[in-house]
């Protein structure tokens, strides 16, 4: 369950890696769309909680995809600076599909700004592909907008090769991946 202080995470998780964005998304109203669903990425509890009673976490990423029809929609994936380049972006897309999976979505889309190499690269890892361009979507700088696409989710080619990466991910850096429940 998500709470305001994970709405507050998010947002400065946000502002850090789509500073232009505008309106910036609003996490609590995002909490209550029934379509929505997250997934965040916690560092190991270091710092004492207020009460003493407890260990605070710390939110160092989040992924986020909204259910439509069948289709994944990823709205956002970021990773605070500090954090990046550890694999935990990926492990966020992982766990994304395997989630919308779970929710027996066929189909995982999204937009990505054309200049946006780090993400354009980690997708093309997991095998989405562009289909096609918005012209100008982004109206701080006039970027086009990528629209790429995991065209069938479960067909065994492409299962085979997911399982292969989060393996490889696994193993690469320390990672211990559940079996999703399906
Ligand atoms: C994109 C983002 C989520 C990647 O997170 P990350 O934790 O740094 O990524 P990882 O360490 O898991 O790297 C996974 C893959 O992403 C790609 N990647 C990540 N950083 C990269 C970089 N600086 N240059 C090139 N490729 C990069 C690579 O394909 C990498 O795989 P590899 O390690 O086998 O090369 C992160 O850069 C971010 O938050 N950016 C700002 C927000 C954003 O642009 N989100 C996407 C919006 S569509």
């Amino acid at each position: 369950m998500m709470r305001q202080e994970d709405a507050l995470q998010m947002a400065e998780i946000a502002l850090e890696a789509f500073p232009t964005m505008q309106p910036p998304t609003n996490y609590q109203r995002e909490f209550r769309n029934p379509l929505a669903h997250y997934i965040v990425a916690l560092d190991r509890p270091s710092i004492p909680s207020a009460g003493g009673s407890g260990l605070a976490l710390y939110m160092v990423g989040y992924a986020g995809f909204w259910l439509l029809a069948g289709e994944a929609h990823i709205v956002d994936v970021a990773v605070r600076d500090a954090y990046r380049r550890q694999g935990i972006g990926e492990l966020l897309i992982a766990c994304t599909i395997d989630l919308a999976l779970a929710f027996n979505a066929s189909q995982a889309t999204l937009e990505v700004r054309a200049s946006n190499q780090q993400a354009l690269s980690l997708y093309n890892k997991y095998g989405f592909q562009e289909q096609g361009r918005r012209r100008r979507y982004y109206v701080d700088n006039n970027e086009d907008a990528i629209i790429m696409t995991l065209e069938d989710l479960k067909c065994a080619d492409f299962v085979k090769r997911f399982e292969e990466l989060k393996k490889a991910l696994a193993v690469r850096r320390g990672f211990t991946l559940y079996p999703p429940v399906r």
